[in-house]
Formats: structure tokens, sequence, C-alpha cells
């Protein structure tokens, strides 16, 4: 095990029964949530710290939007993980078999084993698919730009989304057909341009291969839908950036119907008010909005220094704080507040993994599951954010 937190729950109840340990109780409690099912002979500890058993996000948020995960299912998942995929989600992104580079890893070499073997899995299991990702700077093998003039660049191209969105026309809703094409760093000179990051399409094929990508997407399957995907878009230079890409895609005629803001925050430095604002904004361009790549990271400092294995696994993990777990529980509760306020524009809220081992973040603690599969304080804030405002309303007057 390397969570600190299920070394903690093996400790046995009794013990934090006794009196002088009250307090500490009360404080293991409130760090780690106890498993779903104790067994009938533990005495009575402490009230569970997170209910196991209450309203689904996904059922609380169904008139909303869609729910969620990113996972390669069903790979190596075990029973319990794929419970909980079962009951809490409604979509799944493939996280990497259906990128360019694993997928189509040289130009006659195509891998479909794994994503074919999601497909059916969800089909089976009664959650749709959103594709990820068509054309991307990162996990794209370098063939699709070597030796070749632009005609043939774009040709290999259309025939990567060709084979691929027409391999799973009609089982896969929805895509993202470019990821990250803006550049990370702008400032007030950049925020007046596209400010596009330099990669090898661009390179290679100029501004267009953006509505290049989009118009071979709709031709392979002209019911999926199409998204622009990146992060950070939704504040400052960055989102003045996105707004010119997107105008500009739109006025060329690009079968564009969404943006993903992928929502990779940590709790202390979430911008709900540009969150807020950008979903208008990009809802005033009469695109759908998705958060597809949700997670919000527990600051580091707060408890401890991460140890040598932060980022990898395997390594010392420091457990979050109670006051770190309520601190990210406000996040989540208010940025789903957000999404839920704009739940004409936005249709997908999809969390980057399962759980907070799940995680490509692993050891910050990003997500609303913890290590053992355990709701986590952020999952209940997220359904009492939506629940909340109802009971209000019941009260009498
Ligand atoms: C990440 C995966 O989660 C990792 O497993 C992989 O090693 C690298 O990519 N933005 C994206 C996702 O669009 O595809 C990235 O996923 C995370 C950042």
């Amino acid at each position: 095990m390397n969570s600190f937190g299920s070394n903690l729950r093996r400790q046995p109840l009794v013990a934090l029964a006794a009196a002088p340990l009250v307090a500490l109780a009360a404080t293991l409690a409130a760090q780690v949530s106890p498993p779903a099912n104790p067994p009938a002979s533990a005495a009575p500890g402490p009230a569970p710290a997170v209910d196991q058993h209450g309203p689904t996000i996904k059922e609380t948020y169904a008139q909303c939007f869609l729910i969620g995960m990113a996972g390669d299912v069903p790979g190596n998942y075990s029973d319990a993980e794929i419970g909980l995929i079962r009951e809490n989600f409604g979509v799944v992104t493939p996280e990497n078999c259906m990128k360019p580079a694993p997928v189509h890893p040289a130009e006659d070499t195509w891998r479909f084993e794994r994503p074919d073997a999601l497909v059916k899995w969800c089909r089976e299991n009664n959650l749709l698919v959103h594709g990820h990702t068509l054309v991307w700077h990162a996990q794209t093998n370098p063939w699709f730009f070597q030796g070749g003039d632009k005609a043939v660049i774009t040709g290999r191209l259309k025939d990567h989304i060709a084979t691929l969105v027409g391999r799973y026309n009609g089982k896969v809703r929805s895509w993202d057909v470019v990821n990250e094409a803006i550049n990370d760093r702008g400032d007030a000179e950049t925020a007046k341009t596209e400010n596009l990051r330099n990669s090898r399409w661009l390179q290679s094929l100029g501004p267009e291969f953006l509505t290049l990508a989009f118009r071979f997407a709709h031709e392979a399957d002209p019911e999926a839908e199409l998204y622009y995907n990146d992060y950070g878009i939704e504040a400052g230079p960055k989102h003045a950036s996105s707004m010119l890409l997107l105008k500009r895609l739109i006025k060329d005629g690009a079968p564009i119907h969404g943006v993903g803001i992928q929502g990779h925050w940590s709790t202390a430095t979430v911008p709900f008010d540009s969150i807020d604002r950008a979903i208008a904004d990009y809802k005033a361009l009469g695109l759908k909005v998705s958060i597809s790549e949700l997670d919000v990271t527990i600051r580091g400092a707060s408890g401890g220094q991460f140890g040598p294995g932060f980022g990898g696994r395997g390594g010392p993990v420091t457990p979050p704080s109670a006051q770190d777990l309520r601190a990210q529980a406000e996040a989540y509760a208010r940025v789903f507040s957000i999404f839920a306020k704009h739940k004409d524009a936005v249709e997908r809220v999809t969390f980057w993994g399962l759980s907070d081992r799940r995680t490509w973040r692993f050891g910050q603690h990003p997500l609303v599951f913890d290590a053992d599969n355990q709701r986590k304080p952020a999952y209940v804030a997220i359904v009492d954010a939506m629940r909340q405002p109802k009971a209000d309303s019941d009260k009498p007057r």
C-alpha cells in the first residue's frame, strides 16, 4: 500500500473508541473515509466522515449534463473499480489508447485492440464514448511529418482521421478533434492573436490544419459532435486567443460543435470567475462546452512536502489533511455550481481518471474517490451543491 490513509484504516476501531482517543479518532475519521461495509463485528466507531451510500453525482446532475471519467477501460481495472465506473459515470474518454501514437504508431500500423475493447465494453455497459484525440502535438509519432510535402501530410492527416473516426462511426458520440493548439504563455500582445503552438502540424500545414481536421472528422461521421480541447483557455491571454481561434474556425465553416475546457486546476487557485465568464463567452459563439479533463489537486504545501515518489508510483505520498479535503470539497462544489448555472451550454463534465490511485496526478489527490475507491468529502460536496438550493426552497416561508 502506498497510501498512508489505507494503513490508518486498518487500525482496529475499538482502539479509536477509547475515551482519551476520541479527538484522534475524529481527526482520523475526517482524514480517511471508512470502509463501505464495516464488518458486523466491529465495535461502534466514529460516525463515517463521508457518506458512501448517498445519491451519485451522475444521478444528481442528470438533468444538467453527462458525468464522465477517463480511463482505458476495461484494461486492468479491478472488479471494484469496474463497479465504481458503472455506477458513477455515463460516458468514458479513453485516457490514452485512441491517441495518435498508441493507435497509429506507423503509417501502415494500427493498434485497434484496446480501442475496440473499450468501445465494445462501453456499449455492453451502457456507457457513451467520447473520443480523444485526433490531432495533437504530443503522443504523435514523427512519421506523420517525415519525407512528405504539404499534400502528402494532408493526406496522412485525412487517412488517420477517416480511418479512426470511420471505424467508430455511430459508436463514439463525440471527438476531441484538435487538442492544445494554443501556446502556454501569453501576454497583451499575443492576446490579439491566435497564438498557435509551433507544432509540427502548424509547421507542416499552417493554421488551416485545424479546419482540415474538423472537415475530415465530419466527413467520417457526420453525426459526431466535434470539439476543440485545451487547458488554461478559460483565463487571461489564452482565453482571448481561444476566442479568436474559435471565431476563425466558425467563420471558415469548420464543423465545430463545442469546446472542451480541460479543467486541470489546483484547490487554492481555481479561477472561478474566469470559468464562469469563459463558458458564457463560448456559449455566445453558439458552441457547447464540456469540462473535459477535470481534476482539482490538493496544494502540496499543506501536508508537508511530497516525497521522492511524487508524480510517480510506489514512493511515499503525503496524505491530505482534513483541512485539505475540506478546501478541495469547497472548490469542487463551487465549480459544479458554475457548471450547473450554465447547464444549457455545458453538455459533459468528465473527471480525468477514476480515483486518487488512477490519476495522472498521483500523489496530489485530485479526484473525488480516494485511492481505495471511497467517496471523498468532495464527492458529497458536489452532490450537496445541487441539492441544497432545492432543500432551501422546500423550507416553509
Ligand atoms: C495524459 C494521460 O493521463 C497520461 O496517462 C499520459 O501519460 C499523458 O497524457 N491533457 C490531455 C490528456 O489532453 O490527453 C493528457 O493525458 C493530460 C493533459
